[in-house]
This record gives C-alpha cells, sequence and structure tokens, in this order.
C-alpha cells in the first residue's frame, strides 16, 4: 500500500541543512495498522506529510495505493487524496466557522456521490462512532480537545478512504476514549483498511501489530541501504 525508498527530507537550516528524514525505505502492507513511535523532532509527522504528499522529498520514491505520487500536479495530487486518504491532522485543522456536523460532511462535498441528506446521515453515524453524537452543532472553538480531535477522526473517514494516516489521533484523549478509537482504528483495518498512527503511548504502541520507530530522522533497527549520495548515478 505504501512503499518509501530512501526518502530523505531535507529543511533548509541556520548553518547546516536539517535532515528531518535521513534515507528512509518502508513497505507497508494493505491492511496493515501500524505504529510510528520516537520522540518529539525525530521526524514523525515529517514522514506523514510525505506519505499524503502534503510535503515532497528532497530524494526518494513514494509509491501510495499503486500511484507514484511525485508524478502528480498539485490539482491531481488534491484530487487524489480526496479519494485516497483520511488525515488526521496533529493539530485538527478544523475549519472554525462550520459545526462539527459540517466539519465531517466538508470532505464529502467534493468526493462524495451522495444527497446532502444522505451526507448529513453518514456524517452522524460517523461523529456517532466516536462517542459524539450530541455535540454536532458545536462550533469547533467551544469544543474540548479531545472532541475536536474525535471529530478529526470522523472528518478522515468521510470518503471512505482505504488509507488513514493519523497523528497522535489519542494525544488529547483519556484512556477510554483513546481504547475506544484504538478499537475502531483495529476494527477499521480488519474491513480492509490501513492505518498508519504516529503515537507516544506506549500502551497503544504495545497493542499494536508492528511500529517502527524513528530516531534523528532514521528507521532504527532497519537494515542499512546506501545513502542517495552514495548510490550510483545512472
Ligand atoms: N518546514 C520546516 N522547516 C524547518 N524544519 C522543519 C520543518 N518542518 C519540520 N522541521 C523540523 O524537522 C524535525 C522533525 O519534525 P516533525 O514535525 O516531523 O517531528 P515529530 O516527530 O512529528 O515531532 P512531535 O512528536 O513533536 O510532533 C524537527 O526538528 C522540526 O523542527
Ligand atoms: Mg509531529
Amino acid at each position: 500500500m505504501i512503499s518509501l525508498v530512501n526518502v530523505t527530507k531535507i529543511f533548509p537550516g541556520g548553518e547546516q541543512p536539517y535532515y528531518a528524514l535521513d534515507n528512509v525505505t518502508i513497505e507497508i502492507a494493505k491492511q496493515e495498522f501500524i505504529g510510528i513511535i520516537g520522540k518529539s523532532g525525530s521526524g514523525k509527522s515529517t514522514l506523514l506529510n510525505i506519505m499524503s504528499g502534503i510535503d515532497c522529498p528532497s530524494f526518494g520514491s513514494v509509491i501510495v495505493n499503486g500511484t507514484d505520487i511525485s508524478l502528480l500536479s498539485q490539482a491531481e495530487l488534491t484530487k487524489w487524496r480526496l479519494n485516497n486518504i483520511g488525515i488526521i491532522f496533529q493539530s485538527f485543522h478544523l475549519i472554525p466557522t462550520l459545526t462539527l456536523l459540517e466539519n465531517v460532511i466538508l470532505p464529502m462535498e467534493f468526493a462524495y456521490p451522495f444527497k446532502r441528506k444522505q451526507k448529513k446521515r453518514r456524517a452522524m453515524e460517523l461523529l456517532d462512532s466516536v462517542g459524539l453524537a450530541d455535540k454536532w452543532n458545536l462550533f469547533p472553538d467551544f469544543a474540548s480537545g479531545g472532541e475536536k480531535q474525535r471529530t478529526a477522526i470522523a472528518r478522515a473517514l468521510a470518503n471512505d478512504p482505504p488509507l488513514i494516516l493519523a497523528d497522535e489521533p489519542t494525544g488529547n484523549l483519556d484512556s477510554e476514549n483513546a481504547f475506544h478509537i484504538y478499537l475502531l482504528f483495529e476494527r477499521l483495518a480488519r474491513s480492509g483498511k490501513t492505518i498508519v498512527m504516529v503515537t507516544h503511548d506506549p500502551d497503544l504502541a504495545k497493542s499494536l501489530p508492528r511500529t517502527l520507530q524513528l530516531k534523528d530522522g532514521e528507521i532504527m533497527g532497519s537494515k542499512p541501504v546506501p545513502r542517495h549520495e552514495e548510490m550510483e548515478i545512472k
């Protein structure tokens, strides 16, 4: 489902360029529920941004669900993302002028071939699945951190994407709600979705079938692969 080969992301730094990701090679199979762990600043969000095409790598290739996303234009990428990926951002990115329900409906307005009433019903069901059925009419500014986070999870599922990229989706939740989201993701993976979840929660990480650990932009314990500058240029 996801194939990253020799991915390096360099940000221009003060004195020196900064390697946020350093020669990362990862294969993630369809239907995997995989965790990404690592300290703050180790490159986890950068990695998810590269998988979603929000950011592009300085070097390396990124194939997601059979598409080499580096070949897509910005417009193609937006359309592709809408149908292929649900993203749960670390800082939610809800639209403040829309209610929680309208935030969940929004991605469907661009992709889902259903009537307004059906979209509303689907959004209500998704809000219900994250325990927010009674909060649908609230604006994000009045919602708690955990409620915003759960709305962002419901929104990511709106278009029924095959791949879900979740950046600390339980970071603002108490342990009971966090476990509820974990079970929801587990169910989605069993039904065929692929889920990549960044987490700082050691209990959740332990429950996952596979986790990758990032340290200073490198995957720990992965086999050494030649760095891009050592690779033969053909
Ligand atoms: N646009 C940017 N320009 C310069 N440096 C950046 C940029 N984006 C990220 N970085 C740096 O890259 C490193 C990795 O950042 P990233 O956000 O991926 O970390 P993270 O593992 O998600 O951390 P956290 O757990 O705190 O969310 C950090 O040192 C960060 O400062
Ligand atoms: Mg992050």
